[in-house]
């Protein structure tokens, strides 16, 4: 396992749309045991693989002690008011802005052996699920902030010491 370097907005692979796990890909298995070591540095809540430069679709999370990964992660529930959170991310670093998240979410999707997982909840899991999920897709969570917050934000990031 390796604690594995974080791109940092600006990165092409962080717009990646990532691709699917196909069954027995004998990548899997090195991907996931970096995507938990890299989580499990403290102050983590999650991680996708575009962020530590493979375009799969995986992520990790580590949040009230609990440390995990899921494999082809598809949302199937989101439940309850979007309400503004504080959001942050690890290829953002430094900044947290005010972000729309539903409350409850649940994502289901594979193990590294290809059995069906489900993990599901609320507050920092289920805006981690979205997040995560986002990221999957090429987004990073400034793209989803209020005009405000989204200007704002820019601004910071242009200002950036490692921007
Ligand atoms: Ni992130």
């Amino acid at each position: 396992m390796t604690e594995r370097q974080i791109r940092l907005f600006g990165d092409p692979v962080l717009r990646s749309v990532c691709d699917p796990i196909q069954p027995g890909d004998k990548r899997v298995q090195g991907l996931v045991d970096d995507l938990l070591e890299t989580v499990e540095v403290p102050g983590r809540a999650g991680l996708a693989a575009n962020q530590i430069g493979v375009a799969l679709r995986a992520f990790s999370y580590n949040i009230d002690g609990r440390v995990g990964y899921i494999l082809n992660p598809v949302i199937t529930e989101l439940a309850g008011e979007r309400e503004l959170v504080e959001e942050g991310c690890l290829s953002v670093p430094g900044f947290y802005f005010p972000r729309l998240r539903y409350p409850q979410a649940t994502v289901t999707g594979i193990d590294v052996a290809g059995n069906p997982i489900e993990i599901g909840g609320e507050g920092i899991l289920a805006q981690a699920i979205q997040h995560e999920v986002d990221h999957l897709d090429g987004h990073l969570y400034i793209e989803g902030l209020e005009p405000d917050a989204k200007r704002d934000a820019m601004r910071a990031i242009r200002s950036a010491s490692w921007y």
